[in-house]
């Protein structure tokens, strides 16, 4: 799918993040797992990652990173009619977490619902809260993106365990008077979805003694797979959004890549021709959040400065599914 703005203006007006408080370093990793801080630097670039308590669920990081978005808006829970959160680790199956969310805060005439692309999520929430309000039934939406992937990972596989971390962002989209997004591109390849699953809790293998015995409710991943085809999109789906929008990559002032691994991020930027700088990174201290990534990566760039009224942003996120997406958007100061 893919698309440009055709002269609506719909920009993100406010920004939030959220990480939960606890810092797992390579270090404390190797005292549970065999592995060490040498490799995990070397193959990944991640340095440590937060891990949510026990108590902590999706909502517990979605709520401040939401409220954080909606004061930098200038909006109260009250103004949204659009709330939808990405993720893969929601409170429960069901009811949706954004409904669980748009009650904590008082969001009371929004449509709520869960949004499920993996690692894509967040692009892919994003685009269709873009949707609904360039088609006039939303006015003002939040999108959360995050995920709680610690509570589904294999803590005995390393091949696993060492690569994600906790996290949640948000932010709310509105009509402005010019720039804000110009296009997005996604796309799904369901061939590859055994590359990237968990194999039990669902309607095709529901969970009984034996999933549990099996170890079926963890992520399971085939890292090589996933890595080749992690370059690949992050690379083409850019190139794709660009053109539809009539843009060069020499235009672009701010990359934001899926953080899922610092040599995935270095193999797109460079085959892409963006330079270093121009790019964010914070698999290091972050790991790979899922769809909590992009909005955490957003908020880092916003702290240091980067996103400047008028600034072009390129945002290509990849993941389970197996999903990629690209969001390019003329960043707007929405009046803050
Ligand atoms: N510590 C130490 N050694 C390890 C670890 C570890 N944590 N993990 C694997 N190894 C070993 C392997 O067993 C292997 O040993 P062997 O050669 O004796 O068999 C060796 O290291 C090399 O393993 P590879 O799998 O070839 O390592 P690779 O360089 O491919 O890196 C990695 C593995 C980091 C998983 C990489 O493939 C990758 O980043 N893949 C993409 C993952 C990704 O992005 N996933 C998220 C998608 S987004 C979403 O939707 C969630």
């Amino acid at each position: 799918m893919i698309g440009s703005s055709n002269g609506v203006a719909i920009s993100i007006t406010g920004l939030g993040a959220h990480v939960p408080e606890r810092v797992m370093t390579n270090d404390e990793l190797s005292t549970l797992m065999d592995t060490s801080d040498e490799w995990i630097v070397e193959r990944t670039g991640i340095r440590e990652r937060r891990i949510a308590a026990p108590e902590e669920a999706l909502s517990d990081l979605a709520l401040p990173a939401a409220h954080e978005a909606l004061d930098d808006a200038g909006l109260a829970g009250s103004d949204v009619d659009l709330v939808i959160v990405a993720t893969v680790t929601p409170d429960m199956a069901f009811p949706a977490t954004a409904a669980i969310l748009a009650d904590r805060l008082g969001a009371h005439d929004a449509a709520a619902y869960d949004l499920s692309a993996g690692c894509t999520g967040f692009m892919y929430a994003v685009a269709q809260a873009y949707g609904m309000l360039a088609g006039g039934l939303a006015q003002r939406a939040l999108v959360v993106g995050g995920d709680v992937l610690s509570k589904i990972l294999d803590w005995g596989d390393r091949g696993t365990a060492v690569l994600f971390g906790d996290g949640a962002g948000a932010v709310v989209l509105e009509r402005v008077g010019e720039g804000g997004f110009l296009g997005f591109e996604l796309g799904a390849d369901g061939s590859g979805g055994p590359q990237l699953y968990l194999p039990a809790g669902g309607s095709r293998s529901p969970a009984s003694a034996e999933t549990v015995a099996e170890r079926l409710h963890f992520v399971q991943m085939n890292g090589r797979e996933v890595f080749k085809f992690a370059t690949r999109v992050l690379v083409s789906s850019a190139e794709a959004v660009l053109e539809e929008c009539g843009r060069t990559v020499d235009e672009v002032d701010v990359y934001v890549p899926h953080q899922a691994n610092v040599r995935i991020i270095d193999h797109a930027r460079k085959k892409l021709g963006i330079p270093e700088e121009r790019t964010v990174v914070d698999v290091d201290r972050y790991g790979n959040t899922s769809s909590g990534s992009i909005p955490l990566a957003l908020a880092d760039a916003k702290r240091e400065g980067r996103l400047q009224e008028g600034r072009l942003l390129l945002m290509t996120g990849m993941g389970a599914g197996l999903t990629w997406g690209s969001g390019l958007i003329e960043w707007t100061d929405g009046g803050r």
